[in-house]
């Protein structure tokens, strides 16, 4: 070999080592400046799983029939239906300004045609409710549950449905029209699909017109929506699905690019070559999954990258916990949005545009089949008080500081530490541009 050749080989084998051993300036980069005035900070929730009382519907036979993944009886829930004053003031009083649940298609018209005048006046209750607290709605009009009528009817397999849906979507829309709410139409289609494949449940053929049926209702209710209620921002939000993203974006979010406003993201679970504890996601301990709050940081990033044109909004990021014991690790739900927070402080820093973040959830409740995974800022022993008394973790001293401060506190080092190789981002993850050095950080837990 001349001197040549092998002097550019040492010089790339060289700028490879740096790039292994030396994160860029950027990566090194303390947290950053603070979230702006009018960021959006929430909390989220949805009607079934909280409100308790649930009139009939997809989900109130699946909870009842108790096969598949059901292992409590739905119950009571934290009866959010009767509490919901109460729990409005707990939101206010972390200082949020967003307020996500869902408007259950199921309560407002529990026969075809027929309204439900009470259960619209207790929504029209929430809604001012809300608004009064100094909050913004942020309304979903599907969270995985259609009336026990259109179940009677085969569902998203029969086109009647979309047409139903859409009415039922312009009724609410007219209702609350004019008052500053962010719509969602499906909540996280991809695990709608899922669901529905694996409860209701259905086969290939079903699922291929379900996901048209969500596609052509989607587009339709952008338009209709924006008709209505015009300067409204609607969006539908899409669940990151780590290895298998690709699939879960596929499922809607790829033909709706064009019909929304913001993307909304929902972050739960990363993985990297350090921590490939997202395997438990399949037999459902998700408590076990160690988190990884630096995925949300390479999520945003890349969604930015693709839609550089639209605002990116988290509207469900949390944390769940064994039934609300404390983790083995001594890793907290304080811990978890700091350090979930810093990361997005980051990503804002680098130029993405993020406009919003919603924690799931403000109290536990009905984790699609149990109580067991607890996400709740106040917790709630839905299976043994029957008093449903809502007690705070340390969730809300750390959300409303944050929020209080703008930010997490200047020169906050995440408590976990990132990990090598991770799925969110290889490239930059596995070639070293990211993270700061191991020493820069707390000891993981
Ligand atoms: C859903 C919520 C659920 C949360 C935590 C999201 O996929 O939108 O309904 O409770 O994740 O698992």
């Amino acid at each position: 070999m001349t001197a040549r050749p092998r002097t550019a080989i040492i010089a790339v084998l060289l700028l490879l080592a740096t790039a292994l051993v030396a994160p860029p300036a950027a990566a090194q980069a303390p947290a950053v400046a603070r979230f702006p005035a009018n960021f959006l900070w929430g909390v989220a929730t949805s009607g079934f799983q909280s409100e308790g009382s649930p009139p009939d519907s997809n989900w109130a036979r699946y909870a009842r029939r108790g096969t598949g993944g059901i292992k409590d009886p739905y119950g009571t829930s934290v009866d959010f239906r009767h509490r919901y004053p109460g729990d409005v003031e707990l939101a206010r009083g972390l200082g949020v300004n967003v307020f996500r649940t869902s408007i259950e298609w199921a309560r407002v018209e529990p026969r075809r045609g027929v309204r439900d005048a009470r259960e619209l006046a207790y929504y029209d209750d929430l809604v001012r409710r809300v608004r009064a607290a100094g909050m913004r709605p942020m309304l979903t009009l599907d969270h995985w549950v259609y009336p026990g009528w259109v179940a009677d009817q085969g569902a998203w397999d029969n086109p009647r449905t979309s047409d139903d849906w859409l009415r039922n979507a312009r009724f609410l829309v007219e209702r609350y029209k004019g008052q500053g709410v962010l719509w969602v139409t499906f909540n996280e289609a991809s695990q709608y699909l899922y669901r529905e494949l694996t409860y209701r449940p259905m086969n290939l053929g079903q699922f291929a017109t379900m996901r048209e049926a969500l596609r052509r209702t989607h587009r339709s209710a952008y338009d209709m929506i924006h008709r209505v209620d015009p300067g409204a921002m609607v969006t539908s939000n899409v669940a990151y699905g780590s290895v298998l993203n690709g699939l879960f974006d596929a499922a809607l979010f790829n033909q709706i690019t064009d019909k929304i406003d913001f993307i909304g993201v929902d972050y739960y679970y990363g993985a990297n070559l350090e921590n490939p504890t997202a395997v438990h996601s399949l037999t459902g301990e998700f408590w076990r999954i160690d988190p990884e709050p630096e995925g949300l940081y390479y999520v945003l990033k890349n969604y930015q990258r693709r839609l550089p044109r639209l605002p990116l909004y988290i509207v469900e990021n949390g944390m769940p916990t064994d039934d609300g014991k404390p983790r083995a690790d001594g890793y907290t739900r304080a811990d978890h949005l700091r350090d979930h927070l810093y990361w997005v402080q980051r990503a804002m820093a680098e130029g993405v545009k993020v406009m919003g973040y919603n924690h799931w959830s403000l109290t536990d409740n009905y984790e699609w089949g149990g109580y067991r995974a607890r996400f709740g800022l106040y917790t709630v022993d839905v299976r043994t008080d029957p008093s449903l008394r809502r007690r705070p973790t340390e969730g809300v001293a750390a959300y409303r500081s944050v929020i209080a401060n703008r930010g997490v506190e200047r020169g906050y080092v995440p408590k976990r530490r990132p990990g090598w190789c991770s799925i969110e981002d290889p490239i930059a993850t596995c070639f070293g541009t990211t993270p700061t050095p191991p020493a820069a950080y707390r000891k993981a837990p």
